[in-house]
Parts: C-alpha cells; structure tokens; sequence
C-alpha cells in the first residue's frame, strides 16, 4: 500500500516508521523544511539502533529507508491509499488540512487523524466525501506501543472502519477503543503540587514506588510535551462540555506558555541542563497518600469508561496496560484494593473539597452496595 503520513514531528516520525516496516511505501509530509530534515535523520538513527540490538538487519535498514520518502507537498498524496494526519493538536488547522488533503487525494483514498482528543465527526465535517474520516490514534512511541486506537466518526462508513482495523492488524498492532481514563494521571498530580502537598520529584516518586508507574507523571508530561499534553487536557474538557473531573491545570499552562514544554526544550518541570535532577522526599506516608489520591481518581475514571459502555472491564483495562503502560488494569487494581476502600476514598475528598471532581461514579457505588467485584 502506499500510505501517507503529514507532519513529522514525535508521532509522524513514528508512524512512518511503522507503515514502512511493514513494507508499504510511505510518503513522511511536513510543512517545515527543519521537521523533514530532523525526521529523515532521526529514522536513520533509529533503526540503526535496532541493527545494533539485532532488532532488524542491515538490509531491513536500507528496505526501510528506501520505502520512506520526505516532502513539504500534499500533491504526494494522489497515489496513497491511507493517509494519517498526524500535525499539531489545533481543531482551525487541522480543518484547513483536512481541505487542503481532500484535493490532493484519489477517492478512494481513507483519511485518518491521530488526533489524541479533537472529534473525528467536527475533522469529517469539512470534506465532501465524510463517510472515508477517521481516527487511527497511536500512541508514543508508535514503533513499541503494541495498541493503536481505531476511532470511527459517526460519518464513517463500515467498509472504511473495516479495512482500518485490517491494516493495523497486519502492521501487527492492536486495535482498540477507548479514551480519556488517563487524565487524572497528570490533573490530579498538577492539583496536588498546586496545593502544596509535594513537588513535582516527590509526586513522580510516589508514583513509580508505590504504583510502579515506569515514569512519574510530571517526567511523563516533559517527555510527551507540554504543549501536546496541555491541548489534549483543553480538548478533552471541551468535548466534555466542561465537565470540571476534566479541568486544565494553571501550572501546566504557565508551563506551555513560558516555553518550558519538556525535554524538546530543555525544560519542563525539570530543568535538563543541570546535570542531576532534583530529589524526592522519601516520606512513604506521604507518598502513599499521593499514589492513593491519584490512583483512586483513575480507577474512578476508568470505572466510568465501564458506565458509559465506553468499553468491557476486560478491553479498559488492556487499553491502560497496552496502550498507556500502566502497571496492572485499573480495574483489576480496584478489585485487590477493594471498591469499598476505593469509594471511601472518593467520599473523603468529595466531602473535603466539594469539588465535582471527586465525585464517585454511580457504578462504583452500586457495586459496593451490592458486594460485586469487577472480575
Ligand atoms: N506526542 C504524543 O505523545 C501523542 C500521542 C498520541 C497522539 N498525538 C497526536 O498526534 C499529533 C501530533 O503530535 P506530535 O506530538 O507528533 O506533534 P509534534 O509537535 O511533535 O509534530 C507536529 C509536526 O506537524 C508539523 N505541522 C504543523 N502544522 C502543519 C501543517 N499544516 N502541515 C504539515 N505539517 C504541519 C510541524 O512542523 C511538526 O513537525 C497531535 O494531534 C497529537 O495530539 C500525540
């Protein structure tokens, strides 16, 4: 297949990687000449790292590299099957491109965002031929994530669905459905240092030590990005009608807006020029208090994933192992802890805060009345 892949930034770069691996012919679009030059170098490395560990050949290498081609010219596109819009997270910009990708493409040819949180129906909604929109959401990094979410609009036709679920099948990935059950990850570590409680070295700490996250929340925001991660927390608020469980974070947009977006630019939360990274304070009862807050919010959200008929209990929880590398399922995480404890938790911070935010889902508090577990 020929598949197209416009912007090549962290996820385009990946994508591209993916797709040509599986041995289609990949054309890696960028509006800026630095990004393509930055990209074509960064795949090189790559994989000539994965020839060091034995990963792939020198002949996968050269294969990999000759299928993927760079350029700034949506007129590349006339030949794709698929192409994969994978530009910033901004809804105006994304709605120009999606134009600009329709005239340039066959009709035949299936558009896809890997947009993390904008509507694939509003993307749809500004090209005559709709019923070809939809999403195909990797996660970072594209090449190890093993689960890509496959998110039809309402204009999305079987037909398209089916081919997409087909193609990341054969690119040996798993498709899936699911969304937003990561936010409290990083909203409630954002609350808690606003409130004083910890630093940002403290929270990651009692997070990989007592959760066994691999990385700490504010370590995983200054690798995602700042900028991305704040869009996404934006569009999620939004697209749930500014539900306050979704609220952004004033520190995180200081963050963005002081240009401070992680390690791309040598400073998030952390400042990467200075050579040792500032320490924790071990305080396990402390720390465990941060872990319990942060992990009783995600298991609430995930609980409401189950609510909505978002998912089965089984699919969230293989969507937060797979997709977001989360220790164990949430809901697995719930049973052994006990709902009960769980919902307590809930109640105390809603009592505490009067926040919406805390409230505990309607299924949680049915499940402990009537003494269910989730497996
Ligand atoms: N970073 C993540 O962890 C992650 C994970 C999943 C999904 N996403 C989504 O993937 C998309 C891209 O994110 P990213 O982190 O790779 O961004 P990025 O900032 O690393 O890269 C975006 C690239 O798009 C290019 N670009 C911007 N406007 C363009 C245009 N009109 N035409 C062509 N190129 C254009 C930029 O030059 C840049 O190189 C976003 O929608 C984001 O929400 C990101």
């Amino acid at each position: 297949m020929k598949i197209g892949v416009i912007g090549a930034g962290t996820m385009g770069i990946g994508i591209a990687q993916v797709a040509a691996q599986n041995k289609n012919d990949v054309f890696l679009i960028d509006s800026s000449e630095v990004a393509l030059e930055k990209a074509k170098q960064g795949l090189k490395t790559t994989l000539q790292k994965l020839v060091e560990k034995g990963k792939i050949t020198e002949d996968d290498l050269q294969e990999t590299l000759e299928k993927t081609s760079f350029s700034h010219e949506l007129k590349v596109l006339a030949q794709c099957d698929l192409v994969i819009e994978a530009i910033i997270e901004n809804l105006s910009i994304k709605h120009e491109l999606f134009r600009e990708i329709e005239k340039n493409v066959s009709e035949n040819c299936i558009i896809a965002s890997n947009t993390s949180s904008l509507s694939i129906a509003s993307l749809g909604s500004v090209i005559k031929n709709s019923n070809r929109v939809i999403g195909i959401h990797f996660f970072n990094p594209a090449p190890i994530m093993p689960l890509v979410e496959i998110i039809p609009a309402v204009q999305t036709s079987q037909e398209v669905l089916k081919k997409c679920q087909s193609i990341i099948s054969d690119w040996g990935k798993i498709g899936f459905i699911v969304n937003r059950v990561a936010r409290p990850f990083y909203g409630e570590a954002l609350r808690i240092y606003e409130e004083g409680i910890a630093d940002f070295a403290t929270i990651d700490w009692a997070m990989t030590e007592f959760g066994g996250f691999k990385m700490g929340p504010f370590t995983l925001m200054d690798y995602i990005g700042n900028d991305v991660n704040y869009a996404v927390t934006e569009s999620v608020f939004e697209a749930f009608y500014f539900d306050p469980r979704f609220k952004p974070s004033f520190t995180q947009k200081r963050h963005k807006e002081a240009g401070f977006l992680g390690r791309k630019t040598g400073r998030g939360y952390y400042d990467y020029s200075i050579p040792e990274l500032p320490s924790p304070t071990r305080d396990k009862d402390l720390g465990l208090m941060i872990y319990n807050r942060i992990l009783c919010l995600l298991i609430n959200e995930a609980t409401d994933a189950v609510f909505m008929q978002i998912g089965s209990v089984e699919a969230i929880d293989l969507a937060m192992t797979k997709g977001v590398n989360y220790p164990k399922g949430l809901l697995k995480w719930a049973d052994e802890i006990g709902l009960a404890i769980i919902l307590n938790q809930l109640e105390n911070l809603f009592h505490e805060y009067g926040e919406d935010r805390y409230r505990p889902n309607a299924l949680l508090r049915r499940m402990v009345r009537e003494k269910k577990k989730f497996y």
